[in-house]
C-alpha cells in the first residue's frame, strides 16, 4: 500500500537506443549499468533536487543543472505534481550510474527512475504506461526533442519498439535467447542536443528503401529467431553515416566487430558508445576485446565495456520508506 510512504527510491536500466534500423522507435534495456533516484514527499507542493552523486555517493561534476525546471529527472516531476494536482512536493536525490552523454539513456533513466519512485507516493499510482508522457518531457529537456527510444525501453523493459508516440503505443518484440550485446564506452561525450542537429532533415528514397527492408527485416529476424536474417538487416544507412565522425576510429570499431563474428554493430543512441549484437558468450568476449583494441590503437580512447543481455526488466522500486 503506498499511501503513507515518506519517500521510495527506484532504479532504471542504461538502454540502447535506435539499435541501427529503428532511429528515434527502437531501443532496448540492458544490465550494464543504470541511474538511482530517491524522492521523499516535501510539504510544499514544489520539486526540489537535494543533490547529485555518483554512483558511489561522491558529489557528480558539473554538467546536470540543479534547476528543477531542467534537470531532466525533474522536470516531469513537476508535470505529474500539476497534472495530479498533489497537496504535497518532492525532494530528489539523483545517484547517476551512467555517465553523462555516453549514448546510453542517461537522461532517459533519470526521468524515469525519479518519476517511478515519485509514483510509489501517490495514493493511486499510475500504469507504467501512463508514466510516459511526463518521462518525455525529462527527454525534452535534455536534447530538445522528443524522443521515446530509450525512455520506453528504460520503463517497461525488453526490446520496444514505438509505433506511435500520440497516443503513445509500443510493442515488446521478442529477442532470439542467445543474443547478448556487447557495449564499449569511450571516456568521451557526445551531446545528444548537437548529434541531432547536424542530422539532415532529408532521407534519399533510395535510402529509404534500404532502411525500411532493413528494419523489416530486423523485425521478422527477431520474431522468427533467425540470426541471419538479423545478420543481413542490422544495418543503418541512415543516421550512423552522419554520425560516425563523432566517435574516434568508429569505422575501426565497428570492422572488428564484425570481423569476430558480431551479427550487426553501430552507434548506441547519439553515442559515442557502440553496441554489437553477437550470439554466444564466446563471440562476446572477443568482440568486446577487439572492439576495446580498435579504439585504443586507432582511436586513442580508453574505453569501458559491458556485455549483457537485452534485460527484460525496466525500471523499479528498490526501497520504500
Ligand atoms: N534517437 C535518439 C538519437 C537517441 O539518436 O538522437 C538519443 O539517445
Amino acid at each position: 500500500m503506498s499511501l503513507g510512504l515518506r519517500g521510495a527510491t527506484a532504479f532504471a536500466p542504461a538502454t540502447v537506443a535506435n539499435v541501427a534500423v529503428g532511429f528515434d522507435i527502437l531501443g532496448f534495456a540492458v544490465e550494464a549499468a543504470g541511474d538511482r533516484v530517491r524522492v521523499t514527499r516535501a510539504k510544499e507542493p514544489s520539486v526540489t533536487i537535494l543533490e547529485i552523486t555518483d554512483d558511489a555517493g561522491a558529489p557528480f561534476g558539473p554538467g546536470i543543472p540543479l534547476d528543477p525546471s531542467r534537470n531532466t529527472a525533474t522536470v516531469g516531476l513537476s508535470a505529474l505534481l500539476e497534472e495530479r494536482r498533489l497537496d504535497f512536493g518532492f525532494e530528489v536525490s539523483i545517484s547517476k550510474g551512467i555517465a553523462l552523454g555516453s549514448g546510453l539513456g542517461g537522461s532517459a533513466a533519470s526521468a524515469v527512475a525519479a518519476l517511478v519512485a515519485a509514483n510509489a507516493l501517490l495514493e493511486r499510482p499510475l500504469a507504467a504506461e501512463d508514466l510516459m508522457p511526463f518521462a518525455l518531457l525529462g527527454e525534452q529537456a535534455a536534447s530538445g526533442a522528443i524522443h521515446p527510444d530509450n525512455v520506453a525501453p528504460c520503463l517497461l523493459g525488453g526490446l520496444t519498439l514505438v509505433t506511435s508516440l500520440s497516443p503513445f503505443r509500443c510493442v515488446r518484440l521478442p529477442v532470439p535467447r542467445e543474443i547478448l550485446t556487447v557495449l564499449v564506452h569511450p571516456r568521451l561525450r557526445v551531446d545528444t542536443r548537437g548529434a541531432r542537429r547536424l542530422l539532415r532533415a532529408e532521407v534519399p528514397l533510395a535510402d529509404l528503401v534500404k532502411q525500411t527492408a532493413s528494419l523489416a527485416g530486423f523485425v521478422a529476424g527477431c520474431y522468427t529467431d533467425d540470426l541471419e536474417l538479423i545478420r543481413q538487416s542490422l544495418r543503418d544507412h541512415v543516421v550512423e553515416p552522419q554520425r560516425a565522425t563523432l566517435i574516434p576510429a568508429f569505422a575501426e570499431v565497428k570492422a572488428a566487430a564484425l570481423a569476430e563474428g558480431a551479427l550487426g554493430a553501430s552507434i548506441s543512441g547519439s553515442g559515442p558508445t557502440v553496441f554489437a549484437w553477437v550470439a554466444s558468450p564466446e563471440a562476446a568476449e572477443r568482440v568486446r576485446h577487439s572492439m576495446l583494441r580498435a579504439f585504443m590503437e586507432h582511436g586513442g580512447a580508453e574505453a569501458d565495456s559491458w556485455v549483457s543481455p537485452v534485460s527484460e526488466h525496466g525500471a523499479r522500486v528498490l526501497n520504500e520508506e
